[in-house]
């Protein structure tokens, strides 16, 4: 088991996982972090399992390598294709994100929540088993967000483009009258005010950011490996691309004392 002050290891398939990494900077502000933004290999959700379990492996080897203490798979796809087997290959502590679909179930009035996802969280046995129970006194509309992630990694969040690929999936899921939008993508949050402006008010939009910086507190303190320091966290970045939209989101969450750097993994 690591010392309590090395980092909190996160990785994700590109950038969009910064989502969960603000929350978790936010909450635990004395804590380090490293995050690995494997941007090259983006998007993972249109990968097979078994890449997708490679990817996931290759990044928390380097985690590891340079001192993660736990590590919090930032990814939706990577997390309900890769977990079971990192868990059971690896003897760190791991965070997974999974779409929050039960929140979702517990408060929708209509009985109808959407979902926005990659091909591959849509697909896996996690999510089939996961959301088979809340099937039963809930629908569940889902949608695949095919090319939002490639968008969102080359800066495009605000264009165009990116609106009308928004309007041609959220149309669909408002005529089924849903009144719970889940973003199960961790690139997604992102997105939200363009998504706010073509859904309205009256649909809540829900991630799993928050939950996930909570859990990742309590498998710290679980571990008894919550930092100690009194000064404020150092985050490291690095991403195997070009790193100006990397960079530009760590500016825009308002978090000092980060650090991004470019390297080949
Ligand atoms: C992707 O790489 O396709 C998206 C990552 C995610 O599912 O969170």
């Amino acid at each position: 088991m690591k010392s309590n002050n090395t980092p909190i290891g996160i990785f994700d398939s590109g950038v969009g996982g910064t989502s969960i990494w603000k929350e978790i900077a936010e909450l635990l502000p004395n804590e380090n972090t490293i995050y690995l933004s494997d941007s090259i290999n983006a998007p993972y959700g249109e990968k097979s399992k078994e890449q997708i379990i490679h990817l996931a492996k290759k990044n928390t080897d380097l985690l590891l390598e340079k001192g993660a203490k736990i590590v919090v798979v930032a990814c939706n796809t990577a997390t309900t294709n890769a977990i079971d087997i990192l868990r059971k290959e690896y003897s760190v502590p791991f965070i997974g994100i999974e779409p929050a679909i039960k929140p979702a179930s517990l408060q929708t009035k209509t009985n109808v929540i959407g979902i926005l996802a990659t091909k591959g969280t849509l697909t896996s046995d996690l999510f089939e088993k996961t959301s088979s129970s809340i099937r039963q006194k809930t629908m569940i509309k889902e949608i695949e967000g095919k090319g939002l992630v490639s968008l969102i990694e080359s800066g495009k969040i605000a264009s165009i483009e990116m609106k009308k690929l928004l309007e041609s999936y959220l149309h669909p899921l408002l005529k089924e009258n849903i009144d719970c939008l889940v973003l199960g993508c961790t690139h997604y949050p992102y997105l939200i005010p363009q998504i706010r402006e073509i859904v309205g008010n009256k649909i809540q939009i829900i991630d799993s950011g928050e939950a996930v910086a909570k859990q990742t507190k309590a498998v710290l303190h679980k571990n008894n490996i919550l930092s100690l320091a009194t000064s404020i966290g150092k985050h490291q970045f690095y991403i195997n691309k070009n790193k100006t939209v990397l960079e530009n989101l760590i500016i825009n969450s308002g978090i000092s004392n980060c650090f991004v750097d470019q390297l080949s993994f």
